[in-house]
């Protein structure tokens, strides 16, 4: 093959690998159960290809080299090994392989628990807060490197799938029902997660940021997140403006307004990498979009816009917001 067609073909295997990295792919290994199931697939892959080639060979010997006529009894012994016994064995090999995934080891001491609680169409996520109670908060998943979390999966409405690629395969979410997915992240970094069931209008924008970070970082967070919102003294007029809009209705900032369950909690939502469950960056700009017209961003979203407010109070509900680390 001339040097330059092989340099390009070379470039193309390049660009196909890196398709497959990335903060939401499942050969971007972070986590051990991912790794497995990495296995698997390149297991699978080598086994198709390593088959593919044998029948291609043999299928090109017996046309261009050897295109004599057989017997009866070796055509026969042909189809009874080729086409019986060699693939019977290899599927059973394959399936036993793959079979082995299945195994699950008890749940270890130490795993720490996260529920997360699919609605149209975000994450309602609870940890275990360092005091005793619970800590709420929303489309962000912190975990620790090196410590096994056991996530405990349910639905509100219709049924979604938990899936964060890099660190081990999807669950579904159920309506009544908890499923339970452990998972050993190992890797710390920034990745992706997704809800890979189709439930709705805006299922495709149902995403979350998922960060692996070192113990200390994740127990420092875990710490942050559980206390009480404490906006600056400037955030005062956006205070009064979020509260008079009614939005503590729908919304809770744990210490200045406790009522709200129906959306996502945003004691520290400016912390948050991501608004609109993985939809845009945080910022003051995207957040004022979001409380305008949330439809326009999210079709089919059960917040109403706040259009009619003057702009310039929506920009103040949102710098208070974004002041929410
Ligand atoms: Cu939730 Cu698709």
């Amino acid at each position: 093959m001339p040097l330059l067609t092989l340099r390009r073909l070379s470039g193309r295997v390049a660009l196909v690998s890196l398709a497959g990295c990335g903060p939401q792919s499942a050969l971007n290994f972070a986590g051990t159960d991912a790794a497995e199931i990495g296995r698997l697939f390149y297991v699978m892959l080598g086994s198709a290809a390593a088959i593919w080639i044998l029948v291609m060979g043999a299928a090109v010997w017996g046309v261009l080299r050897a295109p004599s006529e057989h017997t009866e009894r070796h055509a026969k012994l042909l189809i009874v090994v080729g086409g019986v016994i060699f693939p019977t064995l290899v599927l059973a090999l394959l399936l036993g392989f793959g079979l082995r995934l299945l195994e699950r080891d008890p749940v270890p001491e130490g795993t720490l628990r996260v529920e997360v609680h699919g609605e149209q169409w975000w994450w309602r996520v609870r940890y275990e807060a360092p005091e005793g109670g619970v800590t709420v908060t929303a489309n962000e998943i912190r975990l620790p490197a090196g410590r096994p979390v056991e996530l405990r999966l349910t639905a509100a409405e219709v049924i979604h799938s938990f899936w964060i690629p890099s660190l081990g395969g999807k669950m579904d979410m159920i309506p009544g029902r908890e499923n339970r997915l452990v998972l050993n992240p190992e890797r710390p970094g920034l990745y992706r997660g997704a809800c890979a069931e189709f439930c709705g209008t805006s299922h495709a924008l149902m995403a979350f940021a998922v960060v692996v970070e070192e113990p200390e970082e994740f127990e420092a967070w875990l710490a942050r997140e559980a206390a009480p919102a404490a906006p600056e003294d400037t955030m005062a007029r956006g205070r009064e403006l979020f509260l008079g809009a009614g939005c503590g209705g729908c919304h809770r900032v744990r210490g200045i307004v406790e009522l709200g369950e129906v959306g996502p909690d945003l004691t520290h939502v400016g912390g948050r990498r991501t608004i609109g469950a993985g939809l845009a960056e945080t910022s003051v700009e995207t957040l004022a979009s979001w409380i305008a017209a949330p439809s326009a961003m999210k079709p089919g979203v059960h917040m109403p816009g706040y259009a009619m407010l003057p702009e310039a109070d929506i920009r103040a509900i949102a710098e208070f917001l974004y002041g929410l680390k």
